[in-house]
């Protein structure tokens, strides 16, 4: 067993529609992911028992998904979890921008490697759909479609090069409050995903469904979104359920500049420029070697 070193990426949603809401208590969604290169890092050494370190102030027990993602991946393969985890905390939490889900879906990946188990690709999925709606999304990165909760992950074509400003408000949202406000109504029976994205590599939607909700929350969320857009964002959107914000802009220097005109943020607003993971990049720095031809083939999943 050698130690399994992995960055767990960022993500942001190009695109969220929000089709209704399920009896189950979740929302039908149609969602683009898209990784992003702000990232946390783990590392994975053999130990006797289960152990978590983090470089910054949240749980490291059951309330942390790490620890959550260990243990199912143990009891799926039938063994004793012994494993001493360090995350290096990157991606700023409560922020729609996927931190958690993103260090649960490296921890299926890189304890599968450092236990060296064989877990069939659709178990990996399921496992990773049962800790959050998002976490199977990490298992893929770059490019996806999301159905279903969101779960349900379809690969998409890396979009062109671009450059995105992720403006990161001092104050987190709560992904259940957001739901709650947005008082969607009942998904109608045999409503299935949208055919917003069509079968091919079109562009998604410019929209996200949650912002009335989050804005009703926090209304300094609509004032930085305006301001990006008033700064020449081609897009600028709420990522997830926030607080998280970014802007689409054609390259990495008129990103820069933007940042300069950007006025009116919350004070503690952080800004940072960012470029798209695509699938390549991903597999290199997310997914061990070992296993990274269960990856290649999408898990043997790729349509649902
Ligand atoms: O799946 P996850 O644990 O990330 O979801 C957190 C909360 O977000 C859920 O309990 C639910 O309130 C809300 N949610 C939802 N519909 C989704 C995803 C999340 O209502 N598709």
């Amino acid at each position: 067993m050698t130690a399994v070193r992995l960055e767990a990426f960022a993500k942001v949603n190009l695109s969220l529609v929000v089709l209704g809401r399920r009896t189950d208590g979740f929302h039908e969604l149609d969602t683009v992911f898209q990784t992003v290169d702000l990232a946390d890092t783990l590392s994975f050494e053999p130990a006797p028992e289960l152990a978590l370190t983090i470089d910054a102030d949240l749980p490291v027990d059951d309330g942390n998904l790490v620890i959550r993602a260990a243990r199912a991946l143990a009891a799926e393969a039938g063994i004793v979890p012994g494993a001493a985890i360090r995350l290096e905390k990157r991606i700023p939490w409560g922020a729609g921008l996927g931190g958690g889900s993103a260090d649960a879906a490296a921890t299926l990946l890189g304890l599968t490697a450092l236990w060296g188990v064989s877990v069939p690709g659709r178990r990996l999925l399921s496992i990773a759909a049962a800790l959050g709606s998002d976490v199977p999304f990490f298992l893929y990165g770059g490019c996806a479609r999301g159905t279903g909760r969101g779960e349900r992950i379809e690969p998409m074509p890396d979009p062109p090069g671009v450059a995105i400003v992720l403006l990161v408000p001092p104050f987190g949202l709560a992904t259940p409050d957001v739901y709650r406000r947005l008082r969607a109504p009942a998904l109608t029976a045999g409503e299935g995903p949208t055919n917003l994205l069509g079968s091919g590599p079109g562009p998604a939607p410019d929209r996200n469904d949650l912002e009335p909700a989050a804005e009703s929350v926090r209304p300094e969320v609509r004032a930085i979104r305006e301001s990006l857009r008033s700064a020449g964002a081609v897009r600028a959107r709420l990522s997830g359920s926030g607080s998280a914000v970014f802007g689409i802009f054609d390259d990495a220097g008129s990103a820069q500049e933007a940042l300069s005109r950007l006025g009116g943020l919350p004070d503690g607003t952080r800004a940072l420029v960012v470029s798209p993971v695509g699938r390549e990049a991903f597999g290199a720095r997310a997914v061990p070697a070992a296993i990274r031809d269960g990856w290649k083939g999408n898990w043997g999943v790729d349509k649902w």
